[in-house]
């Protein structure tokens, strides 16, 4: 197998959660008075908290000190954290859940390689605080993707060469980290239109079929 480890991305991979960024960003926003919309959201993915902040500021005509910037980003985090108390193992799908086994049972290594500071949190709330071999998340890491720490970090985590790890991964922002990384990287749902991923997935199941070869 060409492959030894998969590198997971979280939020837009193995569950959902752009729907609280969206709320939690949303009500910050509001707060504030600046127009926020789902396609601002979209902008959000794969980034770091403060960048995202960056981007939700954009549409304001004033400037914010950096205590203020601070203090945003908590209140939205606040926020968002109550709103991922509603997730539970339900919000893991069967199909995600069967093919993590499957890889597993094929002799591959599983990590995650998350910008979230909250992926050990989102983690217990869908049922794998224990699941992963390695976990390298937001609060690991000085620089976000694209920059390829967090990969890199992984990848070393699981004792595996850049060569033999597959990153799996939703935005544009990650495909990219993986690539600067010297992965290969599997793309699903709006980042398979990113020319730099190796593969593209229809469904997350079809990781089955690339890390049979
Ligand atoms: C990424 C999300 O996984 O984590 C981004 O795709 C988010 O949208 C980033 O901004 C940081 O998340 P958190 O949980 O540390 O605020
Ligand atoms: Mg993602």
């Amino acid at each position: 197998m060409k492959y030894q480890a998969i590198i997971f991305d979280l939020d837009g991979v193995i569950c959902h959660t752009d729907r609280y960024h969206y709320l939690a960003w949303k009500q910050l926003a509001d707060e504030l008075g600046i127009y926020f919309d789902e396609t601002i959201n979209h902008r959000l993915r794969g980034v770091s908290r403060m960048e995202s902040l960056e981007i939700v500021l954009e549409r304001s005509d004033r400037t914010f000190t950096e205590e203020e910037k601070l203090l945003y980003a908590e209140k939205k985090n606040e926020v968002y954290k109550e709103l991922l108390k509603q997730m539970s193992p339900k919000d893991l799908s069967e199909e995600v859940k069967q093919t993590l086994d499957e890889l597993r049972a094929k002799g591959l290594k599983l990590g995650i390689g998350s910008s979230s500071k909250n992926a050990r949190f989102i983690l217990s709330r869908i049922g794998l605080e224990d699941y992963f071999d390695a976990v390298c998340d937001g609060n690991c890491i000085s620089r976000s993707k694209p920059d390829p720490e967090v990969f890199v970090k992984a990848a070393a985590m699981l004792s595996t060469p850049a060569e033999r790890c597959l990153v799996v991964e939703d935005a544009k922002a990650g495909v990219e980290a993986a690539v600067a990384g010297g992965m290969d990287c599997a793309a699903i749902g709006d980042a398979r239109c990113c020319e730099q991923a190796a593969h593209g997935l229809t469904m997350f199941s079809d990781l089955l079929k690339v890390a049979a070869d």
